[in-house]
């Protein structure tokens, strides 16, 4: 991988964030996050942040809870209890009030049908009473239709009836969490490229009607596309831009995965194991991308890692989980110092 002159695509810059206890900006907060799937609790009261521009490590035994905490952030799973905050918004709960959305759709139209009811009594002629229920359909269909589009008014209308619905993978890639997974999904028969320009689907911003029509904007906004993959992939060090995913090296199919999450313009990056089944030297490349990542784009990594060499190298703050609770969390030196951390996780030998 050419570790020079390859130009940083244009993913945003600092993002915005709150402040954390610390004084810090947090990009990321999960506050008190359990969840339990029946009767085994993955992930138990934790409270961790992401500050902007750190890497952040997770780490902790097998079956720790580290995945699970992953796809709660992700919006990929519902939370048992607690929550997570995003660039300083509540985005993943439990659902409050959700029973109280369907009454929203059906009251307009019930309204109208309503009075059509009560007019009908009076003896009106018949066209207003055909009327009013026509127009009570047409508001059915227009509140459906507004519930599937979820314009920004209808989001805070339901904010002020204190109805809660927490955000699903679509809505945090859009909030800005690129992720990818401990085991590699890929597109795997589509090429290396296609698979990135899949990541930047939710960027673009021409119409249906635009692809239909061709329109000069569509075109533009399809070169450009096709461009920012290409620098993406070299980015990242790949270079089989047309190989399909499925015929890449295992090393190459990871490096991709990091390409297609940049794709979406993230604000955050989570990384499942991403050097898992590496040799030493892919290894070491990995480190130096994320490291530039961080650097060059600022952009701030969640990290769940098992190669201690890649955690304590990179880190700026380890939080370690065990049996689904926070043991311990620090600087490497601190946590590689805790004997909570040796016993449960490192091993005596491992200092
Ligand atoms: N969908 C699920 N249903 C039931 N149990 C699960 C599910 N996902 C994870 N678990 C359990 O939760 C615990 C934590 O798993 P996981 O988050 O994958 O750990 P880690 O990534 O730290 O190895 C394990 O005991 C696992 O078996
Ligand atoms: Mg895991």
């Amino acid at each position: 991988m050419s570790e020079q002159g390859t130009a940083a695509p244009a993913v945003p810059g600092t993002v915005a964030a709150t402040v954390s206890s610390d004084g810090q900006a947090a990009v990321l907060r999960a506050v008190h996050l359990t969840k339990a799937f029946g009767g085994l609790v993955a992930v138990k009261e934790v409270d961790f942040e992401v500050k902007a521009g750190s890497i952040t490590s997770l780490i902790g035994p097998n079956g720790a809870g580290k995945t699970t905490l992953f796809n709660v952030v992700a919006g990929l799973s519902e939370p048992t209890d607690g929550h997570i905050e995003f660039l300083g918004r509540r985005v993943v709960a439990r659902p409050e009030r959700a029973w109280l959305e369907p009454i929203l759709w059906i009251l307009p139209a019930a309204l109208v049908w309503l009075l059509a009811y009560l007019v009908g009594t009076a003896n009106p002629p018949v066209n207003v009473i055909e009327i009013l229920v026509l127009l009570g359909l047409g508001l059915l269909i227009a509140t459906l239709i507004t519930a599937v589009i979820r314009p920004g008014w209808y989001n805070r209308l339901l904010v002020r009836l204190g109805i809660f619905k927490s955000a699903r993978p679509n809505d945090m890639v859009q909030a800005g969490i690129g992720r990818t997974f401990q085991n590699i999904r890929l597109f795997a028969n589509m090429t290396a490229i296609e698979n990135v320009l899949v990541g930047m689907h939710g960027q673009l911003k021409s119409s249906p009607l635009d692809a239909v029509l061709r329109t000069p904007k569509q075109k533009r906004e399809e070169l450009d596309s096709v461009a920012e993959a290409r620098r993406l992939l070299r980015y990242v060090g790949l270079r089989r831009e047309d190989e399909l995913a499925r015929n890449l090296p295992y090393g190459d199919q990871r490096r991709l995965e990091i390409a297609r999450a940049l794709a979406t313009r993230p604000k955050l990056l989570l990384l499942d194991e991403p050097t898992a089944g590496m040799n030493p030297a892919e290894t070491d490349q990995m480190m130096k991308l994320f490291s530039r990542i961080r650097r060059e784009l600022s952009l701030p990594i969640l990290l769940i890692e098992h190669d201690m060499r890649v955690v304590m190298g990179i880190s700026d703050t380890i939080t370690v989980l065990d049996h689904g609770e926070k043991i311990s969390e620090g600087t490497p030196a601190e946590v590689r110092a805790d004997a909570r951390v040796i016993e449960a996780y490192l091993g005596k030998g491992a200092i």
